[in-house]
């Protein structure tokens, strides 16, 4: 199928650059839509981890053209470490291409985060602190700077020390120290003149390729609940991640778009603030992050973790128009005795099978379960539907169930090639 889109259907850390990376091997583009460096995607070939924050998860394979599209915020400090690090370890990035369309991030951006953090107080989002939010404000306040104002060198010097001295001013207003502009205008001028080869017309360079024939795959950073408009406001990031964001973080059209997968582990996570109905303060709670190895990939905070929730999935399918599921970490589930699922929601008002509207209602639900019998051998090695345990197929099962589109991908194990295909496209 010429367009896939891949997107995370929980709070992030999914696996989704897993998936990414096994689906890359029919893809020519893999295209980050939206977020920035505060994605962390976790691919591990033959032992060798390769931890991913702008660099599209497909880089690892030499036929793929890997592209930040017009809906990311670049980080240049953080691109161009990445590319160091992928070219010293023999991935070459020479053909990564960035929208020239593409808002940059700049150290005032971070700064602003860190202050709007604090003044939260105990009410924190519990950021990635990268400066996320406020380049996103910028770019719908109209005062953004992007990847193309990098060709005008003399243009991008004075936009950066405009900005620097406007945006120094508001942050010593705020309590913050004052910015060193001038030293921010030579570090990123030099980074800008390193930028310049990788601008491009990306809208037109997808377009063409689906003319010629090529695929495109779309990577979600982040995910459904953690979506601007339809996550858990206002413990959400500022960006789509949701399969519509797609096209607007693209330029392609939502006519192009055949296939949305969307991927859940087979428990729950999060990171940050906000509610989490199915989550676990108890030992399962604590045995899901060890065995799971739940710590962020970008600020190795302890990511929250629960339950699988139904709801959720039920919710993402209709946000997302998903085709279909692709389900890791089933075997971080190995050795349960017992396994929950959450089907629905309990309110004093009775069930509700629908995600809330509302998030008083979200805070106070009290999830309704599915509770399956556990398996005792491990899955890491099964490599197909028949090598699962009878009690692993009956999960997969209910799951496909509760949500109502099918599963074929199955993560077991960290390793690219720890999956087996449960149903055929
Ligand atoms: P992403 O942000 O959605 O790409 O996910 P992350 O890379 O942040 O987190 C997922 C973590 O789970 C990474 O450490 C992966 O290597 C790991 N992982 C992915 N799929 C599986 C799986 O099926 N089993 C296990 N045990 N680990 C997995
Ligand atoms: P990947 O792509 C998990 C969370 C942060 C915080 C909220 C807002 O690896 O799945 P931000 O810095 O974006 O303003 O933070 O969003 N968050 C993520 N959680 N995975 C991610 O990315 C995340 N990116 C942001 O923890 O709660
Ligand atoms: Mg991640």
């Amino acid at each position: 199928m010429p367009v896939t889109v891949v997107v995370g259907a929980q709070w992030g850390d999914e696996g989704k650059a897993k998936v990414i990376d096994l689906l890359s091997k029919e893809h020519t583009f893999v295209v980050r839509y939206q977020g920035g460096h505060n994605a962390g995607h976790t691919v591990v070939v033959d032992g060798e981890r390769y931890a991913l924050q702008l660099v599209p998860s497909g880089v690892l394979y030499e036929h793929v053209i890997p592209v930040i599209a017009n809906g990311v915020v670049v980080d240049l400090p953080t691109l161009f470490s990445e590319i160091d690090m992928l070219e010293a370890r023999g991935v070459s990035c020479s053909e990564l291409k960035v929208s020239s369309r593409a808002h940059l991030i700049f150290p005032w951006h971070q700064a602003h985060d860190a202050i709007a953090e604090a003044m939260r107080g105990d009410d924190k989002i519990g950021t990635t602190l990268k400066g996320i939010g406020p380049a996103y404000a910028d770019k719908a306040r109209r005062v953004g700077i992007r990847a193309g104002d990098a060709m005008d060198p003399a243009r991008f010097r004075a936009l950066v020390r405009e900005r620097g001295a406007a945006e120094s001013k508001l942050i010593t207003e705020a309590g913050g120290d004052p910015l060193d502009v001038d030293e921010i205008v030579e570090r990123f001028a030099e980074l800008a003149a390193r930028l310049t080869p990788y601008v491009s017309d990306t809208i037109s360079l997808l377009h063409s390729g689906l003319a010629r024939g090529a695929h495109v795959l779309l990577e979600g950073a982040q995910a459904t609940f953690l979506d601007l408009d339809h996550g858990t406001y206002p413990y959400v990031t500022s960006s789509n991640p949701t399969a519509g964001g797609a096209c607007a973080g693209s330029g392609l059209g939502p006519r192009d778009i055949d296939r949305v997968v969307g991927i859940t582990k087979a428990y729950t996570t999060r990171v940050g603030a906000g509610p989490f109905p199915t989550e676990l303060t108890d030992v399962d709670g604590e045995t899901l992050g060890r065995v799971g190895k739940e710590f962020g990939t970008v600020t190795g905070r302890p990511r929250r973790t629960g339950w699988l929730d139904c709801v959720m999935l039920r919710h993402a399918v209709r946000l997302n128009s998903l085709t279909e599921l692709a389900l890791t970490k089933l075997d971080v589930l190995d050795g349960f005795e017992r396994v929950k699922i959450c089907t629905g929601y309990r309110t004093m008002e009775g069930e509700l099978d629908d995600y809330p509207d509302r998030f008083d209602v979200l805070s106070a639900v009290e999830p309704v379960y599915a509770e399956l019998d556990g398996w005792a051998s491990a899955l890491g090695e099964a490599r197909e539907p028949g090598a699962l345990p009878a009690e692993a197929r009956a999960f997969l099962e209910v799951v496909e169930r509760e949500v109502g589109v099918p599963i074929r991908v199955v993560g077991v194990g960290a390793e690219r090639d720890d999956y087996l295909m449960w149903a055929s496209a």
